[in-house]
């Protein structure tokens, strides 16, 4: 029979792997929590409509990359011709902040005249794009956001803090570009995005015919369009920083004023809108500057002050983040490293023969008890490839158990590193490792 596989543009993550995934998003939420940032975790899966309204319809995500799933019944409605009801309709989630935003709505968590919500997620997203190195259909994020709160500060807070979680994990302030811009609001961003409609029907020739459409459907995402060609037309379209109300220069303004004044650097890129719509104002997003082709944005984020309102709950300002797990370890390897083998053994247990394997099985549950991380020899091998296999689990220590030192009550430490031998009472083995 033919193996089964895993799906296309999806990854197991192996022990060693999932263990630096693991402590990854302990550092994030270490570095967020020093912000105030406390865990969340919401469903994989949402009412389609959610992510519809949130991030919107005309955006690549929603059009082309939603997994929509179906339960058994539902299938057989819909093939039966039937309908199915929209509370029914169920997507995975391509990102995590339409759910978060939603479970701040729904209990209810922002207080009046309360402090922001500062929340922080790591998990699965999924998205059905064309599968290449850095970009998976199922892929794992790193996120936060804060509800409750328009000032400046929370977007320079939020970048800094973002830069300083990617310096922490290796990578290197020089190889990272950092990109700012403003979305504007729904003051300034109408008359605006009419200056880009009549841009790109002035320009439909030169552009592609997605990008025309975009013209009617969602002008503005012609600035994302991944073409060459357009990529320079809309270079000369008219900037966003030129046509921003009052309110959002200032706000703009005060965002950069407080990055400058804690030295992260930046680039002002106007062309930057992100590939989701309900931002506005600051938007945001970090590149490796080399060597990783189209699919260089290890994390983005921005302001979104009329998302809450746009899936039903009370209107309240937000802005988040998120950045993609593979993606900054494909930065990280780039600068050489290395993941480390998942369990690094602090002893192993080998028995000389097997008349001591009831005492050692012992000794085994002790240290465990105590906190040691080990293991005995659970097949019966000769003593020499016991130490073989000690070697390969890189335990820093082996306990011998042979029926003469047991006979007296004692145990043979080894230490792998220097190759010292001790003899130690058997009911001091624990107390021994620990000096
Ligand atoms: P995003 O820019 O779509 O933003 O995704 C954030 C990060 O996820 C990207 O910078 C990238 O590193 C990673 N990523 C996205 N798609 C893929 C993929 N197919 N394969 C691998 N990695 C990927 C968001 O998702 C927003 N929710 C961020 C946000 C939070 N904005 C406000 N709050």
């Amino acid at each position: 029979m033919a193996s089964i596989q895993k799906p296309v543009g999806t990854k197991d993550l192996l022990p060693d792997e999932a263990k630096f995934w693991q402590k990854f998003r302990e550092t994030a939420f270490e570095i967020f929590g020093r912000y105030g940032y406390v865990p969340i975790e919401t469903p994989v899966f949402e009412q389609t409509d959610l992510f519809v309204r949130g991030i919107g319809q005309a955006t690549d995500v929603v059009s082309k990359e939603m997994f929509t799933a179906i339960s058994g019944e539902n299938l057989k409605t819909l093939l039966g011709g039937g309908h199915i009801k929209s509370k029914s309709r169920l997507s995975l989630r391509p990102e995590g902040t339409a759910g978060v935003v939603r479970a701040v709505a729904e209990n209810g968590l922002i207080t009046q005249g309360g402090a922001p919500v500062k929340l922080s997620y790591a998990g699965p997203m999924f998205r059905a794009e064309r599968p290449q190195d850095g970009r998976q259909r199922q892929f794992n994020q790193v996120g936060i956001e804060c509800l409750g709160a328009g000032e400046p500060t929370i977007d320079a807070e939020g970048i800094i803090m973002l830069m300083r979680f990617f310096e922490a994990i290796g990578i290197p302030a020089d190889a990272m570009r950092l990109l700012v811009n403003s979305m504007g609001c729904e003051k300034c961003r109408p008359a605006y995005r009419e200056k880009v409609r009549a841009f790109i029907l002035e320009h439909a020739d030169a552009l592609c015919e997605e990008c025309q459409r975009r013209a009617d459907t969602n002008p503005l995402r012609a600035f994302d369009c991944k073409k060459e060609g357009c990529h320079a037309v809309m270079a000369e379209a008219p900037r966003i920083v030129d046509n921003l109300c009052e309110e959002c220069h200032e706000h703009y303004d005060a965002v950069k004023g407080l990055l400058d004044a804690t030295g992260v650097s930046y680039q002002e890129d106007y062309t930057l809108v992100r590939g989701l719509d309900y931002y506005t104002r600051t938007v945001f997003e970090v590149q490796v500057i080399e060597g990783m082709g189209a699919q260089n944005a290890i994390g983005g984020g921005g302001r979104y002050d009329k998302l809450m309102a746009e899936i039903g709950g009370n209107p309240a300002p937000g802005f988040g983040f998120a950045l993609g797990y593979e993606r900054c370890k494909i930065a990280l390897e780039a600068n050489g490293f290395k993941l480390e083998p998942a369990m690094a053994y602090d002893f192993y247990i080998a028995c000389v023969d097997d008349s001591v394997r009831p005492l050692a099985f012992n000794v085994l549950q002790t240290l465990r008890d105590a906190g040691f991380r080990g293991d005995l020899d659970h097949q019966h091998r000769s003593l020499k490839s016991q130490f073989k296999q000690a070697g390969k689990l890189g335990a820093s220590r082996v306990v011998v158990l042979g029926p003469d030192e047991v006979a007296q009550g004692m145990a043979k430490v080894r230490d792998m590193a220097s190759h010292e031998e001790v003899n130690v009472p058997l009911d001091q083995v624990a107390a021994a490792f620990a000096e």
